[in-house]
């Protein structure tokens, strides 16, 4: 069973200024909802029973946008206004299965995942990077119950334009069929002509506990930010398990100004 999923938050979010000069890029509302509600909705509805949020002392106020509740306390207490009413119990239910744990430079996702040593229970764990939306179907859902067939990690992957593959951790796999495949090889950013195949890595892990020892052995990679990545390439070359999940639902890119903007549409167009 995977119960726990950590969200790193603490990035820059230097791809989405100006509106992220002061603004966490994870409470920008795609469509009414911060990014954030998305990822934790998808969490709740794959099962999961706690979300470990990592923020830095410069995003405090994804904290606050949970546990300061003042106002909402109240206007509920002046009048009866449903919908208000409707939204802080939505919080409140956030708020007890949400914990935050603090990495104040950024360092790269390994690092993040290192931050998180102390509260990772279980054997396995998801990660879930909220730049990636995945609507439509529940990706973590998806990769929860290919874990529990194939009893091993799993990253979500989709085949993408060979001229991106640099912005992309690309994989090298065999033996694919429509839904998943497994992983040989992983290299985070590659030059076109090194990518390894055009599928890559998406947002979402299930990852062993064991990858914080080995998280704690390699050296800076890619823009010299500990990648979650290599670690990762670390497990497999000593023979780990690794599985992609060609997911079904839609990707949205949440990361980029236009791709922020696309996202909002292509939501807006979501029957509920
Ligand atoms: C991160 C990962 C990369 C992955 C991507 C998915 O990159 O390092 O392997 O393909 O997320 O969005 P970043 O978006 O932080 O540059």
């Amino acid at each position: 069973m995977i119960k726990q999923a950590i969200i790193p938050l603490a990035g820059l979010g230097t791809r989405m200024l100006p509106l992220t000069s002061i603004f966490p890029k994870e409470l920008l509302p795609i469509n009414g909802r911060p990014n954030l509600e998305y990822i934790i909705e998808e969490c709740l509805a794959a099962g999961i029973k706690q979300i470990i949020f990592i923020i830095s002392k410069k995003k405090k106020n994804i904290k606050e946008y949970f546990f300061k509740d003042q106002l909402y306390k109240k206007i509920i207490k002046k009048k009866k206004d449903k919908r208000i009413l409707n939204e802080y119990k939505k919080i409140r239910k956030y708020r007890k299965i949400i914990k935050f744990v603090f990495q104040n430079s950024p360092k790269g996702t390994g690092d993040a995942v290192l931050k998180c040593e102390k509260h990772i229970k279980d054997k396995y764990f998801l990660m879930l990077l909220p730049d990636d939306l995945i609507i439509k179907k529940n990706c973590s859902k998806e990769m929860i119950n290919l874990h529990n067939k194939k009893k091993s990690s799993i990253i979500a992957s989709m085949k993408v334009n060979r001229n991106s593959v640099s912005r992309w951790g690309m994989l090298s796999l065999k033996n694919k069929n429509k839904n998943n495949f497994k992983i040989l090889d992983v290299v985070e950013k590659p030059k076109i002509n090194e990518s390894p195949s055009n599928y890559a890595i998406i947002g979402r892990y299930i990852l062993p506990s064991k990858i914080i020892k080995k998280i704690k052995k390699i050296k800076p990679g890619h823009g010299n930010e500990i990648h979650i990545t290599d670690a990762i390439k670390a497990l497999i070359d000593e023979g780990e398990s690794f599985y992609g999940n060609i997911f079904k639902g839609k990707y949205l890119d949440c990361g980029t100004l236009s791709g922020y903007i696309n996202s909002g549409l292509e939501i807006s167009k979501v029957k509920k």
